[in-house]
Parts: structure tokens; sequence; C-alpha cells
């Protein structure tokens, strides 16, 4: 295992170097010329939190989010990917054969899942409803608009947003997975949610796909930074409720990523994406440092007990120390994993409370709980709320990233 020792100094050094603008972990391919940024786009109306998808008008100047070019299979007589033929610009290497797809699951697990619980209780629900019409709350619609807008706002480059956390099984993926759904619903851009822990993680199945074939390690060979979106999407795993996604495995224990890998593929992608999300590994993973290092956001999942909540305080000083500007653009998910919680969020805040640094409570809700599939309408009114601002102060972090 490494040295702690030995990651902090690999992390100043990425992340020096990308906060001075200097050398970044270099890719495999250098990247592309200076290019002219797409322009910043015009959000359409805020939608309150539970709005149904906003119809959006397609920007000229931008692919269409739901209907690029439709996911094609790439042509399995190409150029083998490790022997790469020599390229034109814009023209993607594609492997002798496609990957076999694999299912994400085994489907009778999925059936044994039963279907989808909600989020809050029959009786919470009618409680908050009845509420709801005994006194309209404008001050929450308000503040839902407000929030729904901040997701919206225009970016001019894609903007990279990493999820780590200390431990595993902190809720990284599933706060991905809520960040994935939340930017392919309320943005007018391609959203991807960007799986960079190989460890057999669980982005693809909390994101509802059904199988995947090409991984991030696949594309490593493959793409460059010329590649047009209509031959990316066409590796990519098009998500029935909005999005993308790009796993790290086909569900099979293998090699794990390589943080130089991770960094030319999502450098190669992001100028596609209004929003990538990315699912890291946890700390002191290699990918989850380099993550750290190259994200215009990072948002750092505590597991609301004691413990989690003291390693992620380490985490936080260690972070702020060697890299000041770092609570810019860091944002801190308090995450209930257990129904059985009990420690006092008031403290916990209080504890990871950083000047600059928000905290944003996840409560345990039941359909997050449950596994499998992530379904927005099936979240508990407090998860679907405390998304949206997660969604909304990480995307405004990145956006002031330079
Ligand atoms: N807010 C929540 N409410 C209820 N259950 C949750 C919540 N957040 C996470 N969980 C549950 O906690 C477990 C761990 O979550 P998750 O897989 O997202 O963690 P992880 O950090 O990605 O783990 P790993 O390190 O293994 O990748 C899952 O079973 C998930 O359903
Ligand atoms: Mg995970």
């Amino acid at each position: 295992m490494t040295a702690p020792s030995d990651w902090q100094r690999d992390l100043i050094r990425e992340v020096g170097a990308a906060e001075a603008g200097g050398e970044r972990p270099r890719p495999a391919t250098p990247p592309a010329p200076a290019r002219t940024p797409a322009p910043a786009r015009t959000p359409g109306p805020a939608q309150p939190a539970a709005a149904p998808v906003p119809a959006r008008s397609p920007d000229p100047a931008q692919p269409a989010p739901r209907s690029p070019a439709p996911p094609r299979t790439p042509d399995p007589a190409a150029t083998p990917g490790r022997d790469l033929a020599p390229r034109s610009s814009g023209e993607v290497q594609r492997p002798a054969s496609a990957p076999e797809a694999a299912p994400v699951a085994d489907p009778r697990l999925l059936l044994a899942l039963g279907s989808p619980r909600h989020g809050d209780p029959l009786a919470r629900r009618a409680g908050a409803g009845l509420r709801r019409l005994a006194a309209p709350a404008a001050k929450e619609a308000g503040d839902a608009a407000r929030l729904a807008e901040a997701v919206q706002q225009p970016v001019t480059t894609g903007r990279v947003l990493a999820v780590t956390s200390l431990r595993g099984g902190a809720g990284k993926s599933t706060v991905a997975a809520l960040l994935t759904r939340t930017y392919a619903h309320y943005r007018h851009d391609p959203v991807l949610g960007l799986e960079a822990d190989a460890a057999l993680g669980t982005l693809p199945l909390r994101l509802g796909a059904r199988t995947v074939r090409w991984t991030v390690g696949d594309l490593a060979d493959v793409l460059t930074p010329e590649t047009r979106l209509t031959d990316v999407t066409g590796y990519l795993v098009q998500l029935e409720e909005g999005g993308w996604l790009l796993p790290a495995s086909r569900g099979q224990v293998g090699n794990p990523l390589a943080g130089r890998t991770y960094y030319t593929v999502a450098l190669a992608l992001r100028r596609h994406f209004g929003v990538t999300v990315v699912d890291c590994d946890s700390l002191p993973g290699q990918v989850a440092r380099t993550a750290l290092g190259t994200a215009h956001a990072r948002v750092l999942v505590a597991p609301a007990t004691a413990e989690g909540v003291h390693g992620t305080r380490q985490v936080l000083d260690w972070l702020l120390g060697l890299l000041p500007a770092a609570r810019e653009n860091t944002v801190v998910v308090l995450n209930a994993t257990s129904p059985d919680a009990t420690l006092d969020p008031a403290t916990a805040r209080a504890h990871l409370g950083e000047p600059g640094v928000p905290v944003v409570l996840l409560p345990y809700d039941r359909h997050l709980g449950q596994g499998g599939p992530v379904h927005t309408d099936h979240l508990g009114e407090a998860a679907r709320g405390t998304a949206l601002r997660l969604a909304a102060e990480a995307l405004g972090r990145a956006v002031r990233t330079r």
C-alpha cells in the first residue's frame, strides 16, 4: 500500500500543477490546441424541483442533449485499438472488435429487489400534500426556482465535478447518481456520469443502465480531444432518464484504473458535456487524487457517523492545508446511509464547518437505501431538495473555477 506521505506528495504535485495552470498529469495523447469555447448558453426558465423535464429548444451551436446521433456500434472491422493506425483530426480509432455487452446485474436480482419504494412513507407524503394545500409554500417554491436556475446556468467550457470520500460505502456513487440525474433533468446541454472506480462500481446500476460495453480503459486509446460528439456517443450508454454514462468496468474484477488513463479520457470527453460528474474511488486512491487535482469542483462525501465526520474533517484539514484555494470549490455532503444514524447533524455540521465550504445534509432516504436504480420521482422530498441544493452549490463553484 502506498504510504500516506507518498500520496500526499503526489497530490501536492497534481493539485499544485492544476491550480497553477501548469503541468497536469500528462494525457497519453497531446491536448488539442486552444479551441473556441462553446458559446454560453441561455438557460430555460427555472423549474421547481418536482417539475417535469422542461421542453428544450435546440441550441444551434451545440448538439441537442437528448437526441445526439443514435449510439452506434463501432465498426468491428476497424483497426485494433492497441495497433493504432495514423489518425486524422476527428477520426476515431476503433478497437478491432467491440467488447461484449455485459449485464450490469443479474436480472433475477433486480426482479428480487421488487418495485421501487418511495423515499417518503405514504403518511408523510399525504401530510406534506395537506400542508401545501393549507398554505402554499411560496418560500420553498421560490428557493427551488432559484436553485434550479443555478443548476441551469450556462457554462463556457465543460465543467468536471469529482465526487469522492475517505472511505468506501460513504455514498459516493449514490451522490454521483443524484447529481447526474439532477443536471440531466435541468440542463439543456449533454451531461455525463463518468465512473472512475474500476472496483466493480455501482454507478451504472444506480443510473439504470442495463448493459455496459465500453469502459474508461477501452477509450483511453481511442478518444482524442478532437473526437466529435457524434462519435463519442457511440461508446456511451444513453440513460433513459437523461444524460450519458461511461462505466469503468464490465462488472468483472479487473485491473485498477490508472490516474493517467482517467485523465486522458476525462480530458477528451469534458468539452462535449456541459457537466461531467465523476464517481471516483475512495481516497487515497490514485484516480481520486488525480480527479481532486484536476476537477473544477470537489464533492467530499462524509458518512453521518462519528468516525465518518472525524475522518472527513482530517481530509478537509489536509486538503485546505495543502491547497487553501480548495475552499473555493469544495462542497461536503453529510450523508445518512442508515436510518439508525444518531449523530446530531448540527454538531456534525459544526465539526465539518469551514468558511466557504458548504456542508449539505443528505438524509436517509428509503428509495436510496433500497439500492438499485435511482429514480428521481421516487426520492423523498428532503433527498430531492438536497440533490438540487448540492447540484447548485457544486456547479456554482465549478463555474467560478478557472
Ligand atoms: N442518503 C442515503 N439514504 C439511504 N441509503 C443510502 C444513502 N446514501 C447511500 N446509501 C446506501 O449506502 C450504501 C453505500 O452507498 P454507495 O454505494 O453510494 O457508496 P460508495 O461510497 O459509492 O461505496 P464504494 O466505496 O463501495 O464505491 C448503498 O447501499 C446505498 O444504497
Ligand atoms: Mg461507489
